[in-house]
């Protein structure tokens, strides 16, 4: 493999007459078919009725995002699918409910805080890495397994461990609520909204069983001493303006929305990284070399993660070429205007991050692996050109959990064991909730000697 490699994922041809029919495949996968004018013009508005807007340029997914973000808010469409997952909690809410509840739970997700969480991040790897090195030689699915480790670490971190309650079954509840929230209901988008706001909710099996341990260890963890862990911050958590605390449903809508929102991102994102990491050779010489000198063998901690540069730049680039969070939407509340186009209220509005950390007018070789392009002696990237996170006042609460996670894992798995990709020709980005390998990823793996 040489320096160069632009690793599979669709790359638009040059726009012609078979758009069109390309365009059908986006019914498959969001990233499919997207035409090529949305990897190089600032703003796109479909000619046909009724179709989203699409944004590019950082300076207006900053308008949009940021500087107007109260004119852009999730609209109907987003509630209606995501409700039986979110509830009443931070990832839906809007306007004041939606700060009290950001504001609340902010300091438990500070970077100081997810420091501390290192060793768990470790412990988790290494009790996997332990029941891989038990079939040595055989062939893991690695996405199925982040899947797992990433569950396990979330279920370990946000719920106290689960304590009281299985966690197979938990994650089993968890996928089962993930299926019905991707079924797309016809009546999401034929249907008015005064149907939508006269019916019961959707009323989900899974919901009601995992919500149901959730506040009984919210009850528990409450008439208990404290640990000083992320529950207790988040049971500690006040309005910084009012002082109220957050209700316990409230409490238990966010924390079931953390794992839902934590565990399938965090999941993919490790599964792109540690394959493009092993694929190039140079990429993973390099790494090999940084772990070595860094850590050399002594345990990870938050002050040696640190100082692991290169790593930090391979997940950036694995960020950009494979966001987990591929798409955003808003929908505008008011007449606005964005690039020159005029925006009616109640237009759809999509920032296509995959296209965006794409775009010819940002990143030289956009569709090429390098990640040098994020080595310090680099200009950073303007804001809003790369945003795996999203940006503005909803700019993801988990960032720092995400990149300390992100970044251990692989730390801890290089470190002690070679991977060899066993299926490097059906490797294939899939949009769904977030971006998926379409065939899993199968490696297998050695120890090191
Ligand atoms: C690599 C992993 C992750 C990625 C790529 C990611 C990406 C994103 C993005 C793009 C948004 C903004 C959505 C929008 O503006 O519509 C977001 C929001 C959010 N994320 Fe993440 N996320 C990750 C991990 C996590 C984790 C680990 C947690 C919790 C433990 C989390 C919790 C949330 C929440 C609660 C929001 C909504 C924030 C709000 O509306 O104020 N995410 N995430």
């Amino acid at each position: 493999m040489n320096q160069d490699w632009t690793p599979p994922a669709p790359i638009p041809p040059k726009s012609g007459p078979g758009d069109w029919l390309r365009s059908l495949k986006t019914f498959r996968s969001q990233i499919e078919g997207l035409p090529e004018r949305i990897f190089t013009q600032p703003a796109w508005r479909p000619p046909i009725p009724g179709t989203p807007f699409f944004v590019m340029a950082p300076e207006l997914i900053e308008q949009v995002l940021l500087t107007q973000a109260d004119s852009f808010t999730h609209g109907d469409l987003l509630p209606r699918m995501m409700r039986p997952a979110w509830g009443k909690g931070m990832f839906l809410a809007e306007g004041e409910a939606w700060r009290a509840q950001r504001q609340a739970a902010a300091p438990a997700f500070r970077a100081r805080e997810i420091e501390t969480l290192v060793h768990r991040f470790v412990a988790a790897t290494e009790k996997m890495l332990e029941r891989w090195l038990k079939q040595d030689g055989a062939e893991v699915e690695r996405h199925g397994e982040m899947q797992r480790l990433t569950f396990e670490i979330i279920v370990d971190v946000l719920l106290s461990g689960g304590e009281g309650f299985d966690s197979d079954m938990m994650r089993r509840d968890v996928a089962g609520l993930f299926a019905e929230v991707n079924h797309i209901r016809a009546s999401y988008i034929l249907m008015p909204d005064s149907w939508h706001a006269s019916r019961p909710p959707i009323r989900s099996e899974y919901r009601v069983r995992i919500m149901s341990h959730i506040r009984s260890l919210i009850r528990t963890r409450r008439s208990s001493p404290e640990r000083g862990d992320l529950i207790d911050l988040l049971l500690k958590a006040t309005d910084p303006q009012t002082g109220e605390a957050l209700s316990d449903e409230l409490l238990a809508d966010n924390l079931l929305g953390f794992v839902v929102a934590g565990f399938m991102t965090t999941a993919v994102a490790l599964t792109w990284t540690l394959w493009l990491a092993t694929s190039h050779a140079p990429t993973r010489e390099r790494l090999g070399r940084e772990l070595a000198e860094v850590l050399g063998d002594q345990p990870l901690t938050a002050q040696s993660l640190g100082g692991l540069t290169f790593a930090g730049q391979v997940i950036k680039e694995s960020l950009r070429l494979y966001p987990p969070a591929h798409t955003i939407a808003r929908v505008s509340r008011d007449e606005a205007e964005l690039g020159g186009y005029r925006i009616r209220p109640g237009q759809r509005i999509i920032v296509p991050i995959y296209a965006v950390h794409r775009h010819a007018a940002q990143w030289t070789s956009p569709h090429g692996f390098d990640p040098a392009r994020f080595s310090p002696d680099q200009q950073v990237p303007q804001r809003f050109a790369f945003m795996p996170f999203g940006g503005g006042p909803r700019i993801c609460i988990g960032l720092a959990f995400a990149m300390t996670e992100i970044t251990s894992v692989p730390a801890t798995l290089l470190r002690a064991i070679v991977i060899r990709i066993a299926n490097g020709t059906e490797i294939w980005p899939q949009a769904g909730v977030v971006l998926y390998p379409r065939n899993g990823i199968r490696v297998r793996i050695s120890a090191k000697i």
